[in-house]
């Protein structure tokens, strides 16, 4: 498996949608279209990169940079690929973009019950800062989490 980082594609745009809807928002609506994804590469304030073995794509995440922080909008990472260091290798790429750029703050929603993710998120430095009630559609809770990057 040779992982290589690269910004996301208009062509990975049908896949990215679809991983987004079976990994992430699996039982809620399906915000992250095809539409919002190609917005988002069109759009200079959000970075979509993509970590491919090959011509697969194993893992993805999207960025918001906001005025003063930065925004983990979607994460996700292939079942084949979980557990291998690449989700730990996106968030070090746009940490280090973060970095360059003069944002030091990122933060974060994951649901509440994505037990998993929020054990990722712990592992490579992020803490839980609130909790956001009935954010989902359904009504299930959003932790926020957050990660003071301006030490490396
Ligand atoms: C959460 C997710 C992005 C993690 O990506 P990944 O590539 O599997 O994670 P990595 O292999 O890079 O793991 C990085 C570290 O986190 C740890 N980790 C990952 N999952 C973990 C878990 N469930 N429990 C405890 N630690 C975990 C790893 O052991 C690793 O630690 P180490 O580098 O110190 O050994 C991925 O599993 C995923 O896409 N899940 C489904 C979609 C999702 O939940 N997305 C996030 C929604 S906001």
């Amino acid at each position: 498996m040779k992982i290589r980082l690269g910004l996301a594609r208009a062509t990975e745009v049908p896949k990215l949608a679809a991983m987004a809807r079976s990994l992430v928002e699996h039982g809620l609506p399906h915000t992250w279209d095809e539409q919002r994804l190609c917005r988002c590469l069109a759009n200079s304030d959000y970075v979509a990169l993509v970590a491919r073995d090959g011509k697969r794509i194993a893992g993805f995440a999207v960025m918001e940079f906001l005025e003063r922080r930065a925004h983990l909008a979607l994460m996700a990472v292939d079942a084949a690929y979980q557990g291998h260091g690449v989700g730990r290798a996106l968030l070090a790429w746009l940490e280090e973009t973060a970095r360059t750029a003069g944002t030091f703050l990122i933060h974060l929603e994951v649901r509440a019950g994505n037990v998993d993710a929020r054990k990722f998120y712990e592992r490579v430095g992020f803490i839980e800062a609130g909790r956001r009630r009935n954010y989902y559609a359904g009504g299930e809770d959003a932790v926020r989490m957050a990660r003071d990057i301006s030490v490396a």
